[in-house]
């Protein structure tokens, strides 16, 4: 009877899905397939993170992906561009290869091996970072080492928690709003305006110069900054984060600076870190990655520098609990990395970082002149790797599916980066030469 029972359920369930209770919390849902194998899928009792359930989606790139991937499913034949991650496809250079290899060998012998590092880095890496990136304005001991900025922005949020509020340039690189909303920094999403409640929106528009009135907008205990910026390109002037570190100081905020692009500033008097500005040590933590300096996007390699004196409203030092966060959460980054990292910083290494920069300046200069000569307002790519192009009004989702189809280039749609890229379109400089080439010659009749 029981075994008829089960039999009789089964082929129920071959057509339906169906739910058993097993108690109030808990309840198992059964599916089965066709071939008469039963798959079971388990509902637990946790309870999702509502965080996770207010973010709009998934994460930007991913997303690209996706429809690129799709629309090479339709089209196999398809020959793709990818002007749209700003992924760097250049060859790691033969003195920072050297490091990077010279550090795996090391491991092999028993003079060069090495275990857990020290979380916040290895001493000569922060010494060099300090000597070298910042010409000493900031001590070894208040930089930590890391494997990439976008995961310090994690871990910085982790330090934060849920109770501060944040301020972000619209548009914005997308993890300070994502993170900001998975750390229940936020209310919903606002439908109409595709702005989170919570979150301070700092308009950067053609009007502004893409640099946000940080004085006119609301107090943020946290405002993020990234300069040269993606995805508009532009990078702040002196005066720009002057007043930003003023403003900063007088509301008692923290200002975290994204100095990710600082390589491929060339204008003059335009800073590079943030440490540079007069006083930006009592209010700035500054992130940055060997990511786009050395083409480690997949070697992984990034630190974030916070000043000693830099304090909580308690006077608990910020560094204090930094260090409390990567200590928890990080075992420091690989120990072959940071000899790539010690062989970027050597005169060799910065010579070699010096041409690949200027080899993907001079495909943004490329991409720059083809929109310009197409009779589009074109910012960025002087001192940044990304183009950011007016359409004219048009939808920036409808624009980058158009060059798609057209032109087989991916781009990305500004208004992935926030309300406030709606109308552009931001381009990549991190393709190889002959594929900004060939691109250019696509969109000059896509876009004409
Ligand atoms: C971008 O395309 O915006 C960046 O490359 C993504 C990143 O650095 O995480």
């Amino acid at each position: 009877m029981k075994l008829s029972l089960a039999v009789l359920a089964l082929t129920l369930s071959s057509a339906l899905s169906f739910t058993i209770p097993s108690n109030a919390a808990h309840r198992r849902t059964v599916n089965s397939d066709t071939s008469m194998t039963t798959q079971l899928q388990a509902t637990t009792g946790v309870a999702r993170n509502k965080n996770f359930a207010k973010l709009a989606g998934g994460y930007l790139f991913p997303e690209i992906g996706r429809r690129r991937n799709a629309y090479l499913e339709q089209n196999p034949s398809a020959n793709i561009i990818s002007l749209g991650i700003g992924d760097t496809t250049q060859p790691i250079p033969s003195a920072i290869l050297k490091g990077l290899v010279d550090g795996a060998a090391a491991l092999g012998t028993q003079d060069g091996y090495s275990g857990y590092g020290a979380e916040q880095g290895k001493a000569d890496l922060r010494e060099k970072i300090s000597e070298v990136l910042y010409n000493g304005l900031i001590d070894p001991s208040e930089v930590f080492v890391s494997d990439g900025a976008k995961c310090d922005i994690q871990r910085i949020q982790n330090m934060f928690g849920p109770d501060v509020t944040s301020a972000v340039q619209d548009p914005s690189y997308p993890v300070y709003v994502d993170t900001s909303v998975m750390m229940g920094q936020t209310q919903q999403l606002d439908e109409a305006k595709g702005q989170y409640d919570g979150i301070v929106y700092m308009e950067c528009n053609e009007a502004n110069g893409f640099y946000p009135d940080v004085a006119a907008s609301p107090r943020a205990d946290v405002v993020y900054i990234c300069s040269p910026n993606n995805p508009t390109g532009v990078a702040a002037t002196r005066a720009q984060l002057e007043e930003t570190v003023k403003v900063c100081k007088e509301r008692g905020s923290i200002l975290v600076f994204d100095a990710a692009y600082a390589p491929f500033i060339r204008s003059s008097d335009v800073p590079k870190s943030i440490f540079e500005i007069e006083g930006a040590k009592d209010c700035a933590i500054e992130v940055n990655s060997f990511s786009k300096y050395a083409g480690f996007t997949g070697v992984r390699l990034g630190w974030t520098v916070v000043p000693e004196g830099l304090k909580f409203s308690d006077g608990t030092p910020v560094r204090q609990d930094f260090n409390r966060v990567m200590t928890t959460s990080f075992n420091g980054a690989s120990n072959i990395v940071q000899a790539g990292g010690l062989a970027c910083l050597s005169p060799a290494g910065m010579k070699e970082i010096e041409t690949l920069i200027d080899y993907y300046l001079e495909n943004a200069g490329i991409l720059r002149k083809t929109f310009i000569d197409l009779g589009y307002n074109v910012y960025g790519g002087t001192d940044a790797p990304y183009i950011f192009v007016s359409l004219n009004g048009k939808s920036s989702w409808d624009t980058f599916s158009e060059i798609l189809e057209k032109a087989e280039v991916v781009t990305i749609p500004g208004a992935g980066f926030g309300p406030g890229g709606e109308g552009f379109l931001r381009l990549s400089a991190f393709a190889p030469r002959e594929g900004v080439i060939e691109a250019c010659e696509r969109l000059k009749k896509a876009m004409a």
